[in-house]
């Protein structure tokens, strides 16, 4: 069997082998063979802009694997920061590498004063916070010029690290310029997740955390870790291929995980589960998604055809989590939901299954963060990923992300002077 496909072009009746590499079709070889016949490819659905060893995702079966370990394995069993050394660095650290990598991030958590307060105090009270850690995220790349010098693999690490560090920052910074409440300081004593808690909700008195929480938000940052070639990380590819430094690369990524498509799910959830209001009004919902006059949140993904696995583990984290908090009246409504959606032929046929925000705002919600910070928690557990795959496609040497279109539009035809239209 040859690692090719054979293609007949109708005009010509000529037939063409194109080489298979890596089991996708070798485009440097068809636009030798068929120049200027691109392909039609909107949303990118059947197309591989990278070669990637990161994250495997298998949507029909609902696997999901970093770097080849089972997403549930890490969920049980790992740390963020040990998952953040895997996604960056291919491999699980030694304990003497675990330990160097924890320090290291957790002594560059500080962000520039001056910046951090004159920057955040020119946005209103009530700013989205998403909007407040795309600037933040994009600013830091003028308090760190050496960062341009993308060539340099251990630079790379470097800056990595520190924008791995300053994202609890920055979001709980966010949080409190919208809250009107003193900003609190980062903690080296602490964890990673402990501290970014206790950056948000401590107030008046020693902020506690507790142990259940911690659990749950180590979870959840290990599930959004990374997700290989999604709309955020797709963007932050396609900026960091121009060669900009990563703050501007992943201020970019920030950018397209806020739209409610993609990390803002999490929050229309919430907000559909609220106009849904009680259980009764649940199937009168499904009938609206279906009639086409809105989505059902948190359901579907474009390659996953199969129960999200994440969604599966968050489900768990949110009992653990209600049994510290009480139930979050909101999940009756949620679990009702998912019954009938995944009874009904239109959501069947379709394969669309709950995916990892579903349920992911519950527990948020319980945990006492605001709707609007759930997109910014999104990207502090993704960041890893964001970087990990912007460090991975540097590495490789690639080209400048530049596709092509199929042009629509007029042909040529002559200016007209204003007066003459
Ligand atoms: N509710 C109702 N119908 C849906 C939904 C949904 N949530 N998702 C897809 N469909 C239907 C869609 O109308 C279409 O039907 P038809 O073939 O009759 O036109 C079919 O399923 C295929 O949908 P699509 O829009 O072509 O799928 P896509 O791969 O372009 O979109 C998606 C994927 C995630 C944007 C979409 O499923 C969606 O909008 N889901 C709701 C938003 C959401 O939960 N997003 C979070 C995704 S997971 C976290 C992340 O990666 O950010």
């Amino acid at each position: 069997m040859t690692d090719s496909i054979t293609i007949t072009d109708n005009r010509t009746g000529e037939s063409l082998e194109i080489p298979l590499h890596n089991g996708g079709v070798d485009a440097a070889e068809w636009r030798k063979l068929l120049p200027g016949i691109w392909f039609h490819d909107p949303g990118l659905a059947t197309t591989s802009g990278a070669e990637s060893a990161i994250t495997e995702l298998d949507g029909d079966n609902g696997i999901l694997r970093y770097r080849g370990y089972p997403i549930e394995q890490l969920a049980e069993h790992s740390s963020f920061l040990e998952v953040t050394y895997l996604l960056l660095k291919g491999e699980l650290p030694t304990k003497a590498e675990l330990d160097g990598f924890v320090h290291d991030v957790t002594y560059h958590t500080f962000v520039h004063e001056k910046f951090r307060r004159r920057m955040y105090d020119a946005y209103h009270y009530d700013a989205h916070p998403m909007g407040l850690l795309m600037s933040g995220v994009s600013g830091l790349s003028t308090f760190y010029p050496d960062s341009k010098d993308i060539g340099d693999a251990d630079k790379r690490m470097e800056n990595a690290i520190r924008l791995i560090a300053k994202m609890p920052t920055l979001a709980a910074s966010a949080f409190r310029h919208r809250r009107g409440q003193p900003f609190v300081y980062p903690d080296n004593e602490l964890g990673y997740a402990p501290n970014f808690l206790k950056m948000m909700f401590e107030i008046g008195s020693p902020y506690e955390v507790d142990p259940a929480f911690e659990k749950a938000m180590e979870i959840l940052l290990i599930l959004h870790a990374d997700h290989e070639q999604n709309c955020s990380t797709t963007a932050a590819r396609v900026v960091g291929s121009s060669h900009t430094d990563p703050y501007t690369a992943i201020g970019a990524a920030c950018g397209a995980l806020y739209g409610p498509r993609h990390g803002g799910a999490n929050e229309a959830v919430l907000q559909m589960l609220d106009d849904i209001g009680t259980y009764d009004n649940v199937e009168p919902f499904i009938e609206g998604v279906k009639a086409g006059k809105e989505r059902l949140m948190g359901f579907g993904h474009r390659v996953y055809k199969n129960y999200d696995p994440r969604a599966r583990i968050i489900k768990q984290a949110a009992y653990d989590v209600f049994a510290v908090t009480g139930t979050n009246p909101l999940l009756d409504i949620a679990l009702k939901l998912e019954e009938v959606a995944l009874e009904d032929e239109y959501f069947v046929s379709r394969r669309l299954y709950p995916n990892v925000d579903f349920y992911s705002g519950l527990i948020y919600e319980s945990m006492g963060f605001p709707r609007d910070m759930f997109t910014v928690l999104f990207a502090i557990g993704r960041t890893p990923g964001w970087l990990a795959h912007w460090d991975e496609m540097l590495a490789q040497n690639s080209r400048i992300a530049r596709p092509r279109q199929l042009y629509i539009g007029a042909s040529e035809r002559p200016y007209v002077p204003i007066g003459e239209r």
